[in-house]
């Protein structure tokens, strides 16, 4: 057995994630975000950047199949949902679930999402990363560069009030990027799931009601 199998068969959110079928533990990361926030309430178009291997998208379809009907009544619901996900990399298919292969910092990506949610977006959820080189420092500019590019996206295509929530990595640069954050939505909290490993520095931002 390789030290990597060994590693994996300790590790409980991986077996967990295999037993319950996910594609990574990373879905635990999510499951972990909801539980605490809520965020998947009253959201039914969701976009979904650097979904590789597809966890992140297997926990957002099975949410949002429960709150079609559990949020159904005068507020704000819908008797659909579309959820898109996007990578550089492959993506198995998922039924019901749009998966794009593209760069999201390609320019193209305006139409793309247009074309498709037709309207804006009420969450956007990113675990995108940079391939990391192993260097703290630069790793974690390249990745606060990457989050600038999506609140980009976000700006423009993230509906009033909607939510995001931004993967990035604490270093020198971690507080610009909450500030940037802080000027574009009303409340800004930042989170650790418990399923995230701790030598990780990995944070995720989640901006709500934005401005
Ligand atoms: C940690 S993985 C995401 C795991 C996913 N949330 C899951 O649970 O299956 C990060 C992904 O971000 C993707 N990524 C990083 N930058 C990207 C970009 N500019 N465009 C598209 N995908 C990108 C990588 O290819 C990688 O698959």
């Amino acid at each position: 057995m390789t030290n990597k199998q060994i590693n994996h068969n300790r590790d409980p959110h991986y077996r967990q994630a295999k037993k319950e079928g996910y594609r990574a533990r990373s879905a635990y990361k999510l499951v972990d975000i909801q539980t605490r926030y809520n965020i998947f309430k009253r959201a039914f178009y969701i976009l979904d950047l650097g979904c590789a291997p597809g966890s992140w998208l297997q926990v957002t379809k099975k949410i949002v199949e429960k709150n079609l009907n559990k949020y159904n009544d005068q507020y704000y619901h819908r008797d659909h949902y579309k959820i898109l996900g996007i990578d550089i990399k492959k993506v198995s298919p998922i039924e019901n679930v749009k998966v794009l292969k593209m760069d999201f910092t390609n320019p193209e990506i305006h139409n793309e999402l247009e074309s498709y949610f037709q309207t804006k977006i009420d969450l956007i959820l990113s675990d995108a990363a940079i391939n990391k080189s192993g260097i703290k420092f630069s790793d974690h500019l390249r990745q606060v560069n990457l989050c600038f590019k999506i609140l980009e996206l976000t700006k423009a295509h993230l509906k009033f009030k909607g939510t995001l929530i931004l993967k990035s990595f604490y270093g020198s640069d971690f507080n610009k990027l909450v500030k940037k954050i802080k000027s574009e939505f009303r409340i800004v909290k930042t989170f650790k799931p418990r399923s995230s490993k701790k030598r990780s520095n990995e944070i995720y931002l989640i901006g709500f009601q934005k401005k």
